[in-house]
């Protein structure tokens, strides 16, 4: 059976060929602990790492490239962020969009560090929210259950009017929305490699703003500073503990060049287009309740319901009966599902990527169709 792969918002597949051959060059030719020995295949290696995150800072206009922090996912970078930087006792504003990514971090620092939270849906509740305890705002940038995009612009101009720490989760938005740190007023950006960054998994990237101080959760060893006693002050060091992840860090620079050689905005066009597409003929049918964004922008990610049918029994029928991968249930994201009414029952969720075709979507809604058909 042809396969039809609508889960991009869980990873993105299949990866650009050269995504391929650069993990292949990473375990074949750069196969040693790089910055771990002065031999010339591990200088060699460092300088692979070195040039990736070179493409990083400037993907995401990052003014210092030491402050590029490579980890494991979006899930260790925004528990850096929030653990190591946001105070005790802070007041911190957030969204109902977030995922648990962000949302166990914050409830961890609400019972353990006496932090306060105030979740919004949008920008427009977030003035109002701030009081004088207000330290930090947490903002899912696209929402991985209906596509909600916040608008980063707006959220770091208040940010900088406040004075407050802006923390953003752009594992849904990197690779599909141009971020630039600078121009946004982002002081932490934590983002995943294997979404629309093309990466495979395993790799997560945490950008930091100069000037802003996250303390080590991990620490151990660094390739530098062998007799110090406690983690190297210096970046990226004080945040990299451990040997780095070599074949995920060349993946991700590969998935940098492909996106820098094809355009982002071609990338956000046809997702787009395939959203449009799928949210205007899902809109047709009675039967289908859709959950779309809540802002005037929509991301490449939206839930469907069929009325009447549960969503884990709809995702195996499209899966058994028609080829379709989607992900259904409640996508680690508690509280949007509790503000789209969906808490109880969960929602299917379908998202695109890039190599996803108009042909692909079309044969999605058939099969929808042929599905409420049977019913
Ligand atoms: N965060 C990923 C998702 O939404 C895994 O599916």
């Amino acid at each position: 059976m042809r396969e039809f792969y609508f889960d991009n918002a869980a990873t993105s597949s299949p990866k650009p060929e050269n995504i391929y051959g650069a993990v292949e060059l990473a375990i074949k030719k750069y196969s040693v602990n790089p910055g771990r020995a002065g031999h010339k295949k591990a200088i060699e290696a460092g300088r692979k790492i070195y040039e990736v995150r070179e493409k990083v800072a400037k993907f995401f206009n990052v003014k210092n490239s030491l402050n590029v922090v490579f980890t494991a996912n979006a899930t260790e970078s925004l528990n850096f962020a929030i653990k190591g930087a946001v105070p005790t006792g802070a007041h911190v504003i957030t969204t109902n969009f977030e995922h648990n990514s962000s949302l166990r971090p914050l409830f961890y620092m609400r019972d353990e560090r006496a932090v306060k939270l105030t979740f919004v849906d949008t920008y427009k509740e977030i003035e109002k929210s701030i009081n004088i305890e207000t330290k930090a705002i947490v903002i899912n940038h696209i929402s991985n259950v209906n596509g909600t995009v916040q608008d980063i612009k707006k959220i770091g101009e208040i940010c900088k009017k406040y004075n407050l720490l802006f923390i953003l989760d752009a594992s849904q938005s990197a690779g599909y929305l141009d971020i630039d740190m600078e121009r946004d007023n982002i002081d932490i950006l934590c983002t995943t490699g294997h979404k629309s960054l093309f990466g495979i998994q395993g790799i997560g990237v945490l950008c930091i703003k100069e000037g802003v101080d996250i303390e080590p959760l991990l620490e151990g060893g660094t390739g530098s500073f062998s007799k110090l006693t406690r983690q190297p002050k210096e970046m990226p060091e004080k945040l990299e503990a451990g040997t780095l992840n070599t074949p995920g860090i060349m993946s991700l620079g590969a998935g940098i060049d492909f996106i820098n050689d094809l355009g982002l905005d071609k990338i956000k066009e046809h997702e787009n287009k395939l959203t449009e597409y799928f949210i205007k003929e899902i809109q047709k049918i009675e039967t289908v309740k859709i959950y779309k964004s809540i802002t005037e922008n929509q991301g490449p990610v939206v839930s469907i319901n069929i009325i009447g049918l549960d969503s884990g029994d709809l995702a195996s029928i499209l899966d058994e009966e028609f080829g379709i991968m989607v992900r259904p249930g409640f996508h680690c994201a508690p509280l949007a599902h509790k503000t789209i009414g969906t808490y109880e029952i969960g929602a299917v969720r379908f998202s695109f990527g890039f190599f996803n075709t108009l042909e692909e979507v079309q044969y999605a809604i058939e099969a929808l169709n042929s599905i409420i058909n049977q019913l």
